[in-house]
């Protein structure tokens, strides 16, 4: 949560970091600021709400200066304001950051006792009061940075600016992700990737405990070095990123998930692309760092993750489950942290995580990990906590996905589980050689399935409107389908801001049948799969009550048709792929009803796409 942006160079730093804030924006937005050193001091400008006031603040106040860093906010301590709005600014010190500060509480008080007084509620804040007294004594800002960083606990990136230095910016990171770009005589730094894309692909993903110092004196080449907070010098590797700026861009589309959702067959292509071995049945996956004696070793998979992941960990449940035949358990990391959770060392541990940051995904991570257990990341962005940890990658290659309500990295986590339920399957014997080509066949064929799915979107954007007023929606259904439901619900709440509600469809007898009546819109998933005689029951149930029926059926379901008031139709496809088909429609309709309520699409209120507090 918060995104920063840093500049160092020779153009005019203000433009660069609002346009790298706009990128960022994704991670938070209830105010944002900026701090520009014009070569004689540090000038500040803050706004709440989204970026959009900050600009235009900017251009009644306009930033001279090619050094600078900027923050947009989603409020921890301190409700969202001006005066808690980043940068903050402490004597000679201005200072962006992302994170919690642990011991804020204690500092603030021994500061208060030496006098300091503040002027937001932020934890941040005491971050610029330390740097700043340390530089009385440090004979630099990065040697101050370092004293200071070494009093805090907790998780922070910062980026910080001196007075006295108007050449410099020291970067930092512990727990929050924090990304160095060497562009063409200038340094970024940025929360993530598709903040300096535009500048460069050449970047250094600090590690945690990591200082940077990015210098860019005027009439000279730019340098950069990277210390610990504590020790000494350290080399990390420039990484050439082949992401494009212009995956980063709305291209054509009105919002960024209208575009991801139609990016889905592509997303699941490159998650696919060279991990297939067709005609042998199998999967190359070298990068998970499970051999075939592993494999065979496991005696449980737990999968791990929250939101929109969690729904996607609970289809693989039933893929590993089915393929590879080794018992699985599903948790929320949420949950898990409130648990003395016990693993084994022959446990696989999966976390599944589009951002790689979240909190509590990661903490489960952690416990895992020291408990013995072999961890393996399903995560989209390179580098990111969660694969850092973990002793294996899975990555799903859906490129940037910048819509807080998370679609294409969701059914490019569904491609990776499967690719996983395949390969344990083959070296654990559950699966021969046929069996692994005919599941793989399927899975190559869903890019084509989830296109044609598209080409229905305007009558999906129809049904939307009959759900515009509603303020209730329930989401059915059973086996693979039940995530799918709860995933449709999670959709349409967190952009329409109407309570949905996603069910197993054998639970309705045991208490949602009573909220039925003409007013409640049900969605009911009900291709023709193995519980679809069950599913139909339920179907009948609520028609009976004259609820109202949206059903995603498969193609040339007679019964269906004569029953449910709406039909998406589905493609008749293989089972075992229905999931990463029957979502596109649910992400669709809450799309379009959300967009129709005027509602902003990609950054619902409340919400950040970035986890990365508990
Ligand atoms: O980055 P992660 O996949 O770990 O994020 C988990 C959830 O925060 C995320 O899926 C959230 O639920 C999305 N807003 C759902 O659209």
């Amino acid at each position: 949560m918060c995104g920063i942006v840093g500049y160092a160079g020779k153009q005019s730093a203000a433009p660069i970091i609002i346009d790298g804030l706009r990128r960022l924006e994704y991670r938070g937005y209830d105010s944002a600021g900026i701090a520009v050193h014009d070569g004689r001091g540090i000038e500040v400008v803050r706004a709440l709400g989204k970026l959009r006031a900050l600009s235009d603040a900017l251009a009644a106040r306009p930033l001279g200066g090619s050094l600078g860093i900027g923050h947009t906010r989603w409020a921890t301590h301190g409700r969202p304001s001006e005066e808690n709005a980043h940068p903050h600014v402490a004597g000679q010190v201005a200072v962006v950051h992302n994170g919690i500060i642990e011991n804020h509480a204690a500092l603030r008080r021994q500061l208060a006792a030496d006098g300091v007084r503040f002027a937001s509620d932020t934890d941040t804040e005491i971050i610029a009061h330390l740097v700043d007294r340390a530089l009385k004594s440090a004979p630099s800002l990065f040697e101050a940075v370092r004293a200071a960083l070494a009093q805090v606990t907790g998780a922070y990136a910062i980026a910080v600016l001196s007075k006295a230095e108007p050449g410099t910016m020291v970067a930092a990171r512990h727990g929050s992700p924090l990304v160095i770009g060497y562009g063409d005589g200038e340094l970024l730094c940025g929360s993530d990737i598709s903040a300096l894309l535009q500048h460069t692909r050449d970047m250094v993903f600090l590690e945690d405990g990591d200082v940077a110092e990015l210098k860019a004196p005027a009439g000279g080449a730019p340098a950069a070095r990277i210390h610990t907070v504590t020790g000494g010098a350290v080399e990390r590797p420039v990484k050439r990123i082949d992401w494009s700026p212009t995956m980063a861009e709305r291209g054509g589309f009105k919002h960024f998930m209208l575009k991801e959702i139609h990016e889905q067959p592509d997303a699941i292509a490159a998650t696919l692309r060279g991990r297939l071995d067709l005609e042998g049945g199998d999967v190359h996956a070298g990068e998970i760092g499970v051999s075939a004696e592993t494999a065979r070793a496991i005696r449980r998979v737990y999968l791990v993750a929250c939101g929109t992941s969690y729904h996607a960990a609970l289809i693989g449940r039933y893929w590993i489950e089915a393929l590879a035949r080794v018992p699985v358990v599903v948790e929320l990391g949420s949950e898990l942290a409130n648990r003395a959770a016990v693993f084994f060392e022959d446990d696989l541990v999966v976390a599944v995580s589009q951002s790689g940051e979240t909190f509590d995904t990661l903490a489960a991570v952690k416990a895992a990990k020291a408990q013995g257990a072999r961890v393996l990341a399903v995560a989209n962005v390179l580098d990111s906590a969660i694969p850092r940890l973990a002793h294996g990658s899975l990555y799903t290659r859906a490129g940037p996905e910048i819509g807080v309500a998370s679609t294409k990295c969701f059914t490019a986590q569904l491609a990776a589980l499967y690719l996983l339920a395949v390969y344990l399957g083959r070296r654990r014997g559950a699966l021969d050689d046929a069996r692994g080509r005919e599941l793989l066949e399927a899975l190559c064929a869903v890019p084509g399935h989830i296109h044609s799915l598209l080409g229905d979107a305007d009558y999906v954007r129809g049904v939307a409107t009959k759900l515009v007023d509603a303020k209730d929606v329930l989401f059915l259904g059973r086996g693979y389908n039940y995530p799918i439901a709860l995933e449709g619900a999670l959709k349409l709440k967190e952009i329409s801001y109407a309570h949905a509600e996603g069910y197993a469809a054998g639970e309705m007898k045991h208490g949602p049948i009573a909220l039925i009546d003409a007013e409640l819109p049900v969605v009911c998933i009900a291709p023709k799969d193995a519980s679809y005689d069950k599913t139909l029951g339920n179907v009948n149930e609520v028609r009976a009550r004259d609820g109202v029926v949206i059903a995603l059926a498969t193609r040339g379901d007679e019964a269906m048709h004569d029953l449910a008031q709406h039909i998406v139709w589905l493609p008749d496809a293989p089972e075992t792929v229905l999931p990463l088909l029957t979502v596109v429609p649910l992400q669709l309709l809450a799309y379009y009803v959300a967009a129709r309520k005027g509602h902003d699409v990609d950054q619902p209120r409340n919400l950040a796409k970035t986890v990365t507090v508990e």
